[in-house]
């Protein structure tokens, strides 16, 4: 099915940050289902690993599922995100809240570093974030989020495969080729989100010159991308 109305979109894109606030308490669940738990491990042991020593600026950290493995060796990380819901959840965490620190942040608005002041981070990392980006955003989402990094930093990007009959199903793709998927809390409320399902050409494609050491990764419910700005 599909849906050329941008009035659609722009209202299913407004809502998606009250869906995440509303889903905080009970956000987690998702990564309980036993089939994932493979997966999961492995992602946590390696985003350990490409963290390490690391000065990380996350976007998007939601209730911070990645955080007590991702920034076990890190040298210092900022997390950000829309919602107070979900990083209330994140700072309950064991987590060493001298080298942690949170902030709210718009991901389409990052202002942590002013326009010309040298960047912080040299490390960048958003989880099933991409999968949110609207296919006419991403381009410059990606930008933004460059410029919030320094030359040569590390970003790392992980998002959800679509997996059939495991994934929620895409009930419709708009014009510009967004998928929308009905999601359900457990009070009953319905909320269509946007979701995305990247290929490795389509990031190839978005990054084209602007890194090096692009490397993609597609496990059994999940891809990662780590790649190098230049
Ligand atoms: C799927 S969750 C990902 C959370 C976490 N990174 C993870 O891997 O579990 C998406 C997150 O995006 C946040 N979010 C939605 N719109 C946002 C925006 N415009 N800027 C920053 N965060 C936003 C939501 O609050 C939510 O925490």
């Amino acid at each position: 099915m599909s849906n050329s109305d941008p009035i659609a979109q722009a209202s299913t894109e407004q809502h998606m940050p009250r869906y995440y606030a509303q889903r905080a308490s009970e956000y987690e669940r998702v990564f309980d289902r036993p089939h994932r738990q493979a997966n999961i491990a492995t992602l946590q042991a390696w985003l350990r690993a490409q963290f390490s020593g690391r000065r990380v600026l996350e976007v998007a950290t939601g209730t911070g599922f990645w955080l007590p493995a991702a920034t076990a060796e890190a040298q210092s990380w900022q997390c950000t995100d829309i919602n107070p819901e979900v990083l209330a959840e994140a700072k309950a965490k064991p987590l060493d809240f001298e080298r942690v620190k949170f902030q709210l942040a718009d991901a389409y608005a990052l202002d942590l570093v002013a326009p010309k002041a040298p960047s912080p981070f040299d490390a960048g990392f958003a989880g099933l974030w991409f999968s949110h980006v609207p296919v006419s955003r991403q381009a410059a989402w990606l930008q933004q989020f460059h410029q919030q990094l320094q030359a040569g930093a590390r970003v790392v990007l992980m998002d959800n495969r679509y997996v059939e009959g495991d994934s929620s199903p895409i009930f419709r793709i708009d014009s510009e080729g967004n998928g929308y998927q009905m999601r359900e809390l457990s009070n009953g409320s319905q909320h269509e989100v946007l979701k995305n399902f990247p290929s490795e050409a389509r990031m190839r494609d978005l990054l084209g010159a602007q890194v090096s050491e692009f490397e993609w990764t597609e496990l059994d419910y999940f891809w990662t991308l780590s790649y190098r700005l230049r």
